[in-house]
């Protein structure tokens, strides 16, 4: 249970609180954008993935749209009767295609998709059977690794892992090492990861994809300061800072910051944080991989890439790889 609730509901303790006055607190300035998603936040990721500029869900919808029967014959020829795991199902409006292809090859297997929202769990167990009657679907709600763990006592069966929507790219390089290993440290050896990448293309295209003209990102990230506000008794005044993005091709990092317009103070709770006038706050790293990167990745994690599912554009890629 949480402790004791300070005024306005702050609970002491909480864990969002202390990660807020770490990034505040330190220099340079940081907050994690896995902090992003509430209500609010949502709403505005979902008008995001409807950005003409945001090419990446498409790219990848395109991918499970057209090639899903072939991915499912990927996933069949390691035997029958396998557990599918999607880390970060939310709606699935993208594995469905590939549900209905393995249902359709009539293959035995049961779908576990994970999410630290219950809302999106109860979602998916109410809704994706009124779509695939036949589907086998057992929803767990809460951390990736722990629930991994909890699939892995409900059934021994070899292990099929979805990561996709490039959320590997919100991780820098050494994170997504880290969990790439933790990740293989709980499979065996044949069991499959199948990861979506965003792909180093053209750095005008990717910087306009976060950068949008409309705001649209600019408040996915200003969201945060206001979230803060409502949950943790802040007091930002919004319009003092503003968004901005940065590509860098050398190192493929897509990075969202938040600048102080002027020198200000901020109070959260009972803590107050000072900013001097164009003082950054780095909110997001969204990275881009090269095929040789995302390779690189695989073997320094214990995985060997066995194929790679390509939009016709060739902006994004599904990667197969097997645990070694
Ligand atoms: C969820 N994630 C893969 C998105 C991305 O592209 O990094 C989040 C996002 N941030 C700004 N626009 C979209």
């Amino acid at each position: 249970m949480d402790t004791m609730i300070t005024k306005r509901m702050v609970p002491v303790g909480s864990q969002f609180l202390s990660d807020v006055l770490d990034g505040l607190q330190a220099d340079p300035k940081f907050l994690s954008s896995k902090y992003f998603y509430d209500e609010k936040g949502d709403q505005i990721f979902q008008q995001i993935m409807e950005m003409k500029e945001y090419y990446l869900t498409n790219s990848e919808m395109e991918i499970l749209e057209e090639q899903s029967a072939k991915l499912a014959d990927f996933i069949s020829s390691g035997g029958d009767g396998f557990d599918l795991i999607e880390l970060g199902a939310g709606d699935a409006t993208k594995s469905i295609h590939l549900l209905s292809a393995l249902l359709q090859s009539q293959l035995d297997f049961t779908y576990f998709p994970i999410d630290i929202s219950s809302h999106v769990i109860n979602d998916l167990e109410e809704n994706l059977p009124k779509k695939l009657p036949e589907l086998q679907i057992q929803g767990l709600n809460g951390d990736y690794f722990k629930m991994l763990q909890k699939a892995k006592t409900i059934s021994d069966r070899r292990k099929v892992v979805l990561f996709m929507g490039a959320n590997i790219g919100n991780m820098d390089l050494a994170e997504a090492e880290n969990f790439c290993c933790d990740l293989q440290n709980e499979l065996s050896p044949n069991d499959l990861l199948i990861i979506g990448f965003d792909l180093k293309k053209n750095p005008k295209q990717i910087l306009a994809a976060y950068n949008d003209p409309a705001g649209i990102t600019r408040s996915f990230n200003l969201n945060l300061l206001d979230r803060i506000n409502r949950e943790l008794d802040g007091d930002f005044d919004i319009s003092n800072f503003d968004h901005y993005a940065s590509y860098d091709p050398e190192t493929g990092a897509c990075k969202s910051y938040l600048i102080s317009l002027n020198e200000q103070r901020v109070n959260i709770g009972d803590e107050t944080i000072h900013f001097n006038k164009s003082e950054h706050i780095y909110m997001e790293i969204s990275q881009k991989y090269s095929l040789a990167d995302i390779d690189a990745l695989a073997s320094k994690t214990g995985f060997t890439p066995i194929h790679r599912f390509f939009d016709r554009k060739e902006y994004f890629v599904d990667a197969v790889w097997k645990v070694d």
